[in-house]
């Protein structure tokens, strides 16, 4: 996380920008989010408009510490409490009923709100400036629709920077936990108890630890999350996760075809292209995944390969993410396979 002293006069400044309408984009310290107004759908809409998002998925509402839940959800079950005071300020994200006058525009219609506090400095700063404390900040991360999410705010320069639709990028070094947060819908805790939305840092038996019930994975009925879609987090070149050994096979077949093959990895290999060497250990994994993602795919290669990690629960949300970066490729990086050197 950020080392450097928070600059109060960028959050005050990204404070008023908020209250007037405009993007600010945050650090947090699961990814950088495009913040805007919860309460303001005008600025809401911007965030679609600049991300390229569709307006039916909802966006995450981020309060601060001092906030009020009960200011954005209503039939808040005793649990959510619970998780609350465990894991906030924290990478999870909790699905609760809306309570009524938060406008539609952060639930994509549906009758529930995702509310979150994250614990990143210049975030829970930020949120204790935009309006005395009070207001939620609407932020999905900071990223075009469907894209790997930023993980430092050159990432999101790279991405915004340009095109003046965001106001304000605050700075606040490389995102600490470097994947999404978790979700956990309670908002039908009585029917189909908690329901793990996306897996992320904090997993489900930590959850189980603090409410005694284990969250389970959406049927087929759970809303929709984008973050859940098939194909999400992907870089532009092709993505192929592997375990170690075909990749090792991958690795030779591809050499002998005059591939450019980018790595990502945590076990030895001798690779003569870019790669990164990533730590075994999901935590640190998580932390540079992202921002490897990206490197690799502005390394010219034809495709990225993953060794795939162990499948555990701990690598849950690791897995998760690289499934996803890796969804659209799959037909590509067999058809690279099966044929023979580049012209
Ligand atoms: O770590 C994070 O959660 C980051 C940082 C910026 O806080 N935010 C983030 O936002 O990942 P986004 O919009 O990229 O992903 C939010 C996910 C989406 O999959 C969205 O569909 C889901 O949360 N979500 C939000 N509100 C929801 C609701 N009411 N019901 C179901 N899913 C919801
Ligand atoms: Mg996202």
């Amino acid at each position: 996380m950020s080392t450097q002293p928070i600059d109060q006069a960028a959050i005050d400044a990204a404070a008023r920008l908020l209250e007037q309408g405009e993007l600010v984009a945050l650090p947090t310290e699961t990814v950088y989010g495009l913040g805007a107004d919860a309460e303001n759908p005008q600025a809401v809409a911007k965030i679609y408009a600049a991300k390229g998002r569709p307006q039916d998925h909802p966006v995450i509402v981020h309060i601060a510490p001092e906030g009020k839940l009960e200011h954005w959800a209503t039939d808040i079950p005793p649990q959510a409490h619970q998780l609350a005071a465990a894991f906030w300020p924290g990478p999870l994200t909790m699905i609760l009923k809306r309570a009524p006058g938060i406008p539609d525009a952060v639930s994509g219609g549906q009758d529930t709100v995702g509310v979150r506090c994250p614990s990143h400095p210049v975030a829970i700063a930020l949120l204790r400036a935009f309006k005395k404390g009070q207001g939620g900040v609407a932020a999905p991360s900071a990223n075009k629709f469907g894209a790997v999410s930023p993980t430092t705010a050159q990432h999101v320069r790279d991405e915004f920077g340009a095109d003046g639709t965001v106001a304000l990028i605050l700075e606040g070094g490389q995102s600490e936990v470097g994947i999404e947060s978790t979700i956990v819908d309670m908002s039908r805790l009585a029917t189909h108890g908690p329901v793990l939305l996306r897996p992320g840092h904090i997993g489900a038996e930590a959850i189980a630890a603090v409410i005694d019930m284990l969250p389970v994975a959406p049927d087929a009925a759970a809303p929709r999350a984008s973050g859940t879609l098939e194909s999400h987090y992907a870089p532009h070149t092709p993505v192929a996760m592997q375990d170690t050994e075909t990749l090792r096979q991958t690795l030779q077949t591809f050499q002998q075809q005059n591939r450019q093959t980018a790595l990502i990895h945590y076990s030895d290999f001798a690779h003569a292209g870019p790669a990164i060497r990533l730590p075994a250990q999901p935590e640190g994994f998580a932390h540079a995944l992202y921002a490897s993602l990206r490197a690799m795919d502005n390394a010219g290669a034809d495709v990225i390969l993953v060794e795939s990690p162990p499948r555990t629960d701990a690598w849950l949300g690791v897995n998760d993410r690289l499934r996803r970066a890796a969804h659209g490729s799959t037909g590509i990086v067999h058809g690279l396979l099966n044929h023979t050197a580049p012209s």
